[in-house]
């Protein structure tokens, strides 16, 4: 193995492990696996030490407190988000330093960069321009903005001067507008005329109109992006540019307390209402900063790309918050992945000499589909780290992405987290490794997880279970969810208790303490008294070579209980057919075994997926087994479901 001269290498012992190459250690933040250890045996010393990189304006007077349901970090503490993002890198005299390129999809049309200063500045305008609206520490402000640099300068704003935001989603429809924004009682919306995708003017200000009426919404904000014509309401809306021009660029940041609300973001739980999860100032900042820090190992000369939207958790803190505390230039594109080409993504990395590329599964299985040969053509040497995020990644998928973007020399770091834990809790760390296709990794230090059995026991190593974070809660978790208190003890503390905050998720860990995340508790199965993970299934069919993505549920069966139903899409090329299904279901006794045999297999055209890319398995579940299927306006592709119903034969 020696003549290897890869930085990242398989372990031979274990197949498929990965680990850093002593360039990467020495380059690394943490390299010691000690940290581990020391971090457990003092977790709230370790998070002082954290909170100790980033700027308060008032230290902490105690760094934790907790009664049941409820927790505090550095308390007493004052900070301010806006100025740990801008300012503090201005005063150290990095303020000519690029702090954000933004790639608009047109390919006429230039790039925009802000140097740490400029963005300050059109920050410091913005925040001067809601209060002369009448905005003030503690209010809500809505922001419904396409992926435009004003997105992230409107955040900035909103938490300078201690106002909440909360950011819907840009191709969220006006109904769902209206529900986040009736929830919050906002007082001011930030939206756009209009942006571009897959090279399609999209008018987003009648959407925005049509969501806010009736709610307490009393002034819109209108960014001009698209230059396209947009009904006005005279009175209420206000040109951005124009409320800007005069104000001064300079804006005092507000002194926030630790645990003050710096912002609330809807998330959708299993019933229709979306909650609000309410993320407080000290903590978060504490933990975006240091696993943005310690995940991509960023330095000052990094450009950081998240493709994510900002209108997810993802783009809240490793789009905005995480890279600019770092200090380092964040990339934000406007457009489509598919724009002019399959290649757009690649040719981004290229062109900005991007070297930390943080993406979903769905994404790399979509480029898998597309073809090496979109990737081949760019020079993706400046990458160092890679990253991804929102669902269990296949084998499949990881080695394609480790190969064909990362050159085999990039780390992948596989971040386990959600809404309502803000930042990454559960990856490996890029200079301790290993990095394990399917496997997240350990939690990061100073965050302590288990697996515990329906009855509240720890499982053994390799067992199935729940995972559940355990105090100290980590910082950056949610504090509640927004004027819903019970419905809060209800989701997390519900099934163990108020020592356990319940992640809903189903995962494994071996006895190195990697965690291998299963799925969603919902989506887990009871095959014959077997728990099994409809992703497991999924996983063992993606193996197979003309299998480009696949979604299983389960479906009440009378002798064993559940049984599993995929739906499949092929590869370009590959035809469906019996003699495929007997393959495919060879291959899940493969690599489960029969218990896990798919009761049916179906070949279709299109999943259902959300906007954010994930398959919208309730849908498939209701489909198989004739319930109502419910609700299907937030589908990125509400027309695959008819096609499904035909194929299925339902008659719900
Ligand atoms: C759920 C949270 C966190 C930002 C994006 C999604 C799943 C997330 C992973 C991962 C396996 C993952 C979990 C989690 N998930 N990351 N690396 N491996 N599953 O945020 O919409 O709040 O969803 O996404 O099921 O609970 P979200």
């Amino acid at each position: 193995m020696a003549e290897a001269k890869k930085w990242v290498e398989p372990d031979p012992k274990r197949e498929n492990w990965f680990w850093p190459t002593d360039e990467l250690r020495e380059r690394a933040w943490v390299s010691d696996p000690k940290i581990y250890e020391e971090a457990a045996a003092d977790p709230l010393a370790f998070w002082e030490k954290r909170a100790e990189e980033i700027t308060w304006f008032k230290r902490w007077d105690k760094v934790y407190e907790e009664e049941p349901y409820a927790f505090r970090w550095f308390v007493g503490g004052k900070l301010n988000l806006s100025y740990n993002s801008l300012d503090r890198h201005v005063e150290a005299g990095k303020g000519d330093k690029v702090a954000l390129i933004w790639e608009p999809e047109p390919t006429d049309e230039p790039n925009r960069t802000f140097t740490y200063r400029e963005l300050l500045e059109e920050v410091s305008r913005l925040a001067n321009a809601l209060k002369s609206l009448g905005v003030k520490k503690g209010d809500r402000v809505g922001i419904y903005l396409p992926m435009i640099p004003e997105a992230i300068i409107a955040m900035q704003a909103v938490v300078r001067i201690g106002a909440v935001h909360s950011v819907v989603f840009s191709a969220f429809s006006a109904e769902s507008l209206r529900d986040r924004m009736v929830d919050c009682g906002a007082k001011v919306l930030i939206t756009a005329d209009g942006y571009f995708r897959r090279g399609k003017l999209i008018s987003l200000k009648p959407n925005a109109d049509k969501g806010i009426a009736g709610t307490s919404v009393e002034r819109v904000i209108v960014v001009r992006r698209a230059g396209n014509e947009i009904p006005w309401n005279e009175g209420r809306d206000i040109w951005y540019h124009e409320l800007v021009k005069d104000q001064p660029a300079e804006c005092p940041p507000e002194e926030m307390d630790a645990e003050d609300l710096a912002f609330i973001l809807y998330t959708s739980g299993t019933t229709g209402k979306p909650k609000g999860v309410m993320h407080t100032t000290g903590g978060y900042a504490v933990q975006a900063y240091t696993t943005c820090k310690w995940d991509f190992n960023l330095h000052e000369d990094d450009i950081h790309w998240c493709t994510a939207d900002v209108g997810w958790i993802t783009g809240h803190t490793y789009i905005n918050y995480g890279p600019l505390m770092n200090g380092v230039a964040t990339v934000v594109y406007e457009g489509s992945p598919d724009y002019p080409d399959y290649g757009r993504m690649w040719a981004t990395i290229q062109k900005h000499k991007v070297t930390v590329y943080y993406t979903a599964p769905t994404a790399i299985r979509m480029h898998v589909k597309w073809g090496e040969e979109w990737p081949k053509k760019y020079d993706l040497s400046s990458l160092r780290v890679l990253g991804t995020v929102g669902e269990p990644i296949n084998e499949e998928a990881w080695l394609w992405y480790f190969k064909h973007i990362g050159g085999e020399r990039c780390p992948i770091i596989d971040t386990w987290w959600q809404t309502e834990t803000g930042a990454t809790c559960v990856e490996a760390l890029p200079g301790i490794g290993p990095f394990i296709p399917t496997v997240a990794g350990r939690p990061f230090p100073g965050i302590r997880a288990d697996i515990l059995d329906a009855g509240g026991q720890p499982v053994s190593p390799g067992e199935g279970g729940y995972l559940v974070l355990k105090p100290p809660f980590p910082p950056a978790l949610l504090r509640g969810l927004y004027g819903d208190p019970e419905k809060y003890k209800a989701t997390y503390f519900g099934e163990y208790g108020p020592k356990y905050y319940f992640t809903r998720d189903g995962a494994r860990m071996d006895e190195m303490g990697n965690i291998r995340i299963t799925g969603r508790v919902d989506d887990v199965m009871n095959v014959a008294g077997h728990r099994l993970a409809t992703a497991e299934v999924e996983d063992a069919l993606t193996q197979h070579p003309l299998v480009s993505e696949v979604a299983v549920v389960s479906k009440p069966d009378e002798v064993k209980g559940e049984v599993p139903v995929a739906f499949a899409l092929l590869k370009a090329g590959a035809q469906a057919s019996d003699d495929l299904k007997r393959e495919l279901i060879k291959t899940v006794d493969q690599y489960i075994g029969p218990t896990a045999r798919p009761a049916e297999i179906y070949f279709v055209d299109d999943l259902p997926k959300t906007r954010s890319g994930k398959i919208m398995r309730r849908v498939l579940k209701a489909l198989v087994r004739g319930e109502p299927v419910g609700d299907v306006t937030t589908l990125r592709n509400p027309e695959s479901v008819d096609h499904l119903k035909e194929m299925v034969g339902y008659e719900g």
